[in-house]
């Protein structure tokens, strides 16, 4: 008997460790308490092309459902105006994500903006029959915000559209749109997949009448439309963009727009812009793409010919295919015992760029014996630093020494030596039997 409430109080002991865990870890993952920019237009000026603005700090206490106070208990920091402090539900807790949630005293917070928002029809044609019955429900009559953020190390973007009934503090998330892809990097050639979802709160009256979706694509002012679908009519917009799609079936069934490039090109680097949009709601995150290709490298001439002490030589290493146009071109030398050393950069030339965008650039080394202590040659080594990685290309160096010939040296030297011999020979020899038929013929004019 004694032994049976032992064993049942050790499962006892090992039941509430087990629950302790439990319950530790998920408070790990529970939702956050978020600093926000509060960012709204100044009331009462206008005329201005850019409106001036007002920036507060405001407090957002997330929650799942909104029964969960534990919250609210916490303490509001003393440079937050009380009025700015909200209560957001969100129910498929999206704002509970971990990267929105850094450990406490962390140096590096998660990057957060609110702003009011104002419900409006959209004349975009891909938009526009999500509000052809052109009513305006009461239940845009109420406070909405619109909310932008990014969590740690670009682990995820975040916008959000928030309501909530008019003069009260408790919103509830009824459109979200995240990115899990903020900055990707690409290999040419590659697909590459730009992550986006979206999630509508099914107790929303806006949920069910249909949505669009739209992706953007912008780089240095100019932007273009990669694709559109209007989910209500089941029609994508016709773009120019080809090797781009969307997993309409996936998009319907769990509200994933990401977007697939089939092959990535240097034209693809640039701004991407996911918008989600609802009747009279819209919310978008963005994401930077780069296409990143380090250089191929070649080096003339391959291989070097033989120098003697005295002698100068050129080299050209020339990088092609590469982007961004990032790049650092230098020589090494790596002599008899083994040891690099630099010998700079060499002289560069400007960048080409070639028809799929990719550059190419080179540099000439001069090889002067008199000048640089080469000893009886090595490794000659053209190094490219480039985002997209560490590329190196050699060739080796042969000095001939005159001063103590080694025996290699010498059996060079005889070679070449025998092979000019039998040049020179079969040059003269080609000269005067040329030489003496262009006589003949000479003698024959005569004749
Ligand atoms: C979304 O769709 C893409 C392909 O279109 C797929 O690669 C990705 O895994 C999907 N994401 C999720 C979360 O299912």
């Amino acid at each position: 008997m004694t032994e049976f409430s032992t064993i049942y109080k050790l499962s006892l002991v090992a039941l509430t460790c087990f629950l302790h865990v439990c319950s530790s870890r998920s408070s790990s993952n529970k939702c956050p308490v978020l600093e926000c920019w509060f960012v709204q237009e100044k009331a009462g000026r206008g005329g201005g092309f850019t409106a001036p603005t007002t920036q507060e700090k405001s407090l957002l206490y997330i929650r799942r459902d909104p029964d969960s106070h534990s919250a609210e208990s916490q303490h509001t920091p003393d440079d937050i105006n009380p009025e700015r402090v909200y209560f957001v539900t969100d129910p498929a807790a999206t704002l509970c994500h971990a990267s929105l949630n850094p450990p406490r005293g962390s140096i590096t917070k998660p990057l957060c903006e609110i702003n009011p928002f104002l419900p409006q029809p959209s004349s975009l044609k891909w938009v526009a029959p999500l509000t052809e019955s052109a009513l305006s429900p009461i239940y845009l009559q109420a406070e909405w915000f619109s909310s932008a953020l990014q969590g740690l190390n670009d682990q995820m973007g975040i916008s959000t559209i928030t309501r909530a009934p008019t003069g009260s503090k408790e919103h509830r998330v009824v459109l979200s749109v995240t990115s899990k892809t903020v900055s990707v990097q690409a290999r040419l050639g590659k697909p590459v997949l730009l992550d986006c979802s979206f999630w509508v709160d099914p107790s929303s009256p806006l949920s069910g009448s249909g949505f669009a979706v739209e992706w953007r694509y912008q780089f240095r002012g100019e932007g273009r439309l990669v694709l559109a679908y209007d989910g209500k009519t089941d029609r994508l917009a016709d773009t120019k963009e080809k090797g781009a799609r969307l997993d309409i079936e996936a998009l319907h069934k769990t509200g994933n727009a990401s977007l697939v490039l089939e092959e990535a090109k240097v034209r693809h680097s640039g701004t991407y812009i996911c918008t989600a949009y609802l009747p009279y709601l819209l919310a978008q995150v963005t994401m930077e793409l780069e296409i990143v290709e380090p250089p191929s490298l070649s080096i003339h001439p391959s291989p070097l010919p033989l120098i003697v002490p005295g002698q100068a030589l050129s080299v050209q290493c020339e990088a092609s295919g590469f982007a961004p146009l990032t790049l650092e071109l230098s020589w090494e030398f790596k002599g008899a015992d083994g040891k690099s050393r630099p010998l700079g950069s060499g002289s560069l030339t400007g960048h080409r760029q070639a028809w799929d965008g990719t550059y190419s650039q080179s540099t000439r080394l001069e090889l002067d014996t008199s000048k640089l202590d080469l000893g009886t040659g090595g490794e000659v080594n053209c190094v490219a630093v480039h985002p997209g990685g560490r590329r190196e290309a050699r060739v080796t160096l042969n000095v001939i020494g005159f001063s103590t010939p080694s025996i290699e040296d010498s059996m060079a030297m005889v070679g070449v030596a025998l092979v000019l011999y039998g040049l020179i020979k079969f040059v003269s020899w080609t000269f005067t039997s040329s030489g003496s038929a262009e006589a003949d013929m000479e003698d024959k004019k005569v004749k």
